[in-house]
């Protein structure tokens, strides 16, 4: 079966100014009535050009245990390459829709590639404002060029230049997890595969929503990765739960939003975070967001760091592959 686009429906909407009754959240979830409008706590920055590294480390490491998210400023990749980036993926969205469906995620296809919507509804019955592009751009030996976007042209080269950058990035972040959890630099870059650890690339496209009071572009959850690194336009959405509420994210040009996933929660045996995060549309503007999900091999197993566990400080955690916290957490299973 195909699924409706989102962007399809987004339109027949906006002239409506009324939107599915499937995109209508429960008072419990609409971000109209659960925003937090007071004094919002920021989302602490973590400026890597800072040259004290201990300095970094510690900031990074508060900001992993109390939020579970940070923006990473002074990163070291170019203006121009996250540009880029971000040009090449609107230009495909902004396609004919025929033209985008060639891309289509097969339903039967192994691989979590390609153009889509979310076909099921969630546990609560409801559909998500958003459409995505889903592909690997790290290891080399698991991009497949033939299912990424051939229009615009520009396409993969703006994607290999940020990769490049990207993983850059991603080792220093790693680094710093974990000196901020009394172990080398190496290790949780190790426990997560070493040079195996792979990246998926998601394009979230939101279209306007006549009704942002009253749907969501992605629902609450924790990224199942260990680590996310995300890049969202200026259009603000991306909502982080804490102290019982759901604060905004305050957008900081060219920052890259750092997700601690469930992964190094498990990994640092709870120490570090898994944030609880959503997202909201908007009524006039397309949000989009450009979230790299770097993750363990499916066959890895892991679990809380043996350095980090003791007779006093037990496993919070159960130790398995990669591959079957996958599954549980795809089809809503416990732990
Ligand atoms: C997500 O968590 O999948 C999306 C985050 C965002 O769009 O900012
Ligand atoms: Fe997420």
């Amino acid at each position: 079966m195909e699924a409706e686009r989102v962007q399809v429906i987004a339109s027949r909407s906006n002239a409506m100014g009324t939107i599915p009754s499937e995109f209508i959240r429960s008072e419990l979830e609409r971000p109209g009535t659960t925003t937090f409008h007071g004094p919002v706590p920021e989302i602490p920055v973590v400026d890597l050009a800072v040259p004290d590294r201990d300095r970094v480390v510690q900031v990074m490491v508060k900001a992993g245990q109390e939020w579970g998210m940070f923006q990473v400023v002074n990163h070291g990749i170019p203006v121009e390459v996250i540009k880029e980036l971000q040009r090449v993926g609107k230009e495909f969205f902004e396609l004919p829709q025929e033209e985008k469906e060639a891309y289509a995620m097969k339903p039967e296809s192994e691989t979590l590639e390609g153009y889509g919507t979310k076909l099921q509804k969630d546990l609560e019955g409801k559909m998500a404002w958003v459409d995505f592009f889903f592909h690997n751009i790290w290891p080399q030996s698991r991009v497949d060029h033939s299912i990424w976007p051939k229009n615009p042209a520009s396409y993969r080269k703006a994607n290999e230049e940020y990769t490049k950058h990207l993983l850059g990035v991603v080792d220093e972040v790693l680094a710093s997890l974990s000196l901020g959890l009394g172990l080398e630099e190496h290790v949780l870059k190790d426990a997560l595969g070493g040079e195996e650890l792979e990246l998926l690339l998601k394009i979230n496209y939101y279209p306007p929503c006549p009704r942002p009071d009253l749907a969501l572009g992605v629902v609450a959850h924790t990224d199942m990765s260990a680590i996310t690194m995300l890049v969202p336009n200026e259009v603000p959405g991306l909502q982080v739960f804490r102290d019982d509420h759901w604060f905004d994210t305050k957008y900081i040009p060219n920052a890259i939003i750092v997700h601690i996933g469930d992964q190094i929660e498990i990994l640092s045996n709870g120490k570090y975070k898994s944030v609880l995060h959503r997202t909201t549309v908007n009524k006039e503007k397309v949000r989009m967001s450009w979230p790299v999900f770097c993750s363990p091999p499916a066959e890895m197993v892991v679990g809380p760091l043996p350095q980090l566990v003791s007779h006093e400080s037990p496993a919070k955690y159960k130790t398995k592959k990669y591959k079957e916290y996958k599954y549980c957490k795809i089809n809503k299973l416990p732990q």
